[in-house]
């Protein structure tokens, strides 16, 4: 596949279920869409079956692993979307920083960014075609073997999140290092941010054109920032990101669904529903009345239980996720958790969601 092709491989099954496309336009299908952020992750004991044994990264790396991965929550719950199964730290990895993935460590950085001299190690003209091919061949297997059955999400972590990764070298309570640079070195912090955004812009138009049918951007470090620190360092890329992927997808006549994502950013909820984003994805500390009232129907919403309410009991879950959609209506929402599901959650009480989701918004919609 040469640069320049962004034109959509022509030959998938068709889409039998497309109401989480519908809703992320702002439609009220017949009921309302559900999918989980880690969807595919360790709460699945044949996700932990593929897993064992072989490192995080090495499974990133094949297409075929990948997209059984990406497959398995299919199989088990009527999730209305699939997300392809990857990582964020993709992105380090083809600007040159080494990461593993230790077990009970998390990501860690082999030799993370210290000071501005260092974005000299990085590399400059990152071809994601060659760097990150192995994710558009999983997008691409994954669209195939999916039969049509739901559309196929990709996604990509956003510059800021990403630059706390590369400087804090792994996670952190207080991403101190990181805010460092934003506060002594705001011009090579600049700087960074916007390679990290050249190379997310070309990274999403090679998903799309691998089979791609929305993208979703995770700013999953917004809440380390105050409003001011937002606006400066995340949400002018989080916006350059949506504009030149959906200038460019234009140019081709193609248009996809876009989601941002920004963690714990309350206080910006204004602003991203005004970012060129289709969906904006909400944690659980938002009510979601208020949310409505704050976005005034500019954008569709996503989320948001919290991800712990499915440590409750199936019944308990039912009247959580009644309440949610009474907030949010039905129209223009699409369900999910406030972040991502965690290795102990109980496979079944992930079905009772789901269940719920599907039996409330269809009665809801009848009624309307
Ligand atoms: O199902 C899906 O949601 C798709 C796959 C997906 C993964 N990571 C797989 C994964 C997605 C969308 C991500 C994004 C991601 N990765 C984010 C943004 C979302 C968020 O959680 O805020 C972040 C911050 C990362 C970085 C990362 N990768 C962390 C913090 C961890 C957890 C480390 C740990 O030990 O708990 C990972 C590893 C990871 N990525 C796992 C999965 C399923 C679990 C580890 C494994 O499979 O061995």
């Amino acid at each position: 596949m040469s640069k320049d092709d962004i034109i959509l491989p022509k030959d998938f099954p068709e889409l039998k279920n497309d109401t989480f496309l519908r809703a992320a336009r702002g439609e009220e299908p017949e009921h309302v869409p559900v999918w989980c952020m880690r969807q595919a992750g360790r709460y699945l004991p044949e996700f932990r079956e593929v897993r064992a044994g072989k490192d995080f990264f090495d499974t990133c790396r094949s297409p075929e692993a990948c997209c059984e991965l990406t497959l398995q929550p299919l199989r088990r719950f009527p999730f209305d979307a699939s997300i392809i199964f990857s990582d964020i730290l993709v992105i380090p990895q083809a600007m040159g920083l080494d990461v593993q993935m230790l077990p009970g460590k998390g990501p860690t950085f082999t030799d993370p960014l210290k000071d501005p001299e260092d974005l000299q190690r990085l590399q400059p003209n990152v071809d994601v075609h060659k760097e990150l091919g192995y994710v558009f061949k999983a997008i691409t297997l994954t669209r195939h073997k999916i039969e049509g059955k739901v559309p196929l999400i990709g996604f990509t972590g956003a510059p800021w999140t990403l630059m706390s990764y590369m400087i804090e070298g792994g996670g952190s309570s207080t991403h101190s290092k990181a805010k460092r640079w934003l506060y002594r070195h705001p011009e090579p912090s600049h700087l960074l941010l916007r390679m990290l955004t050249d190379v997310i812009v070309e990274y999403l138009l090679g998903q799309v054109a691998a089979g791609a049918q929305a993208l979703q951007v995770f700013e999953s470090h917004a809440g380390i920032l105050g409003p001011v620190e937002f606006k400066e360092f995340s949400l002018p890329y989080l916006r350059d990101i949506a504009r030149r992927v959906k200038d460019r997808l234009k140019e081709k006549g193609q248009d996809v669904p876009m989601i941002v994502f920004a963690k714990d950013a309350h206080y910006a909820l204004e602003e991203l529903s005004e970012s060129h984003y289709e969906v904006v994805g909400l944690d659980w500390t938002i009510d979601p009345r208020a949310a409505r009232e704050r976005t005034g129907g500019k954008v569709s919403l996503q989320g948001n239980m919290d991800p712990c309410a499915l440590y409750a009991p199936k019944e308990r879950i039912s009247e959580i996720v009644k309440k949610m959609l009474e907030g949010f209506g039905t129209r223009g929402y699409i369900a999910n958790l406030g972040h991502g599901l965690y290795p102990d959650m109980d496979p079944e009480n992930v079905a009772a969601f789901v269940e719920a989701v599907h039996r409330h918004s269809k009665s809801a919609t009848k009624q309307a």
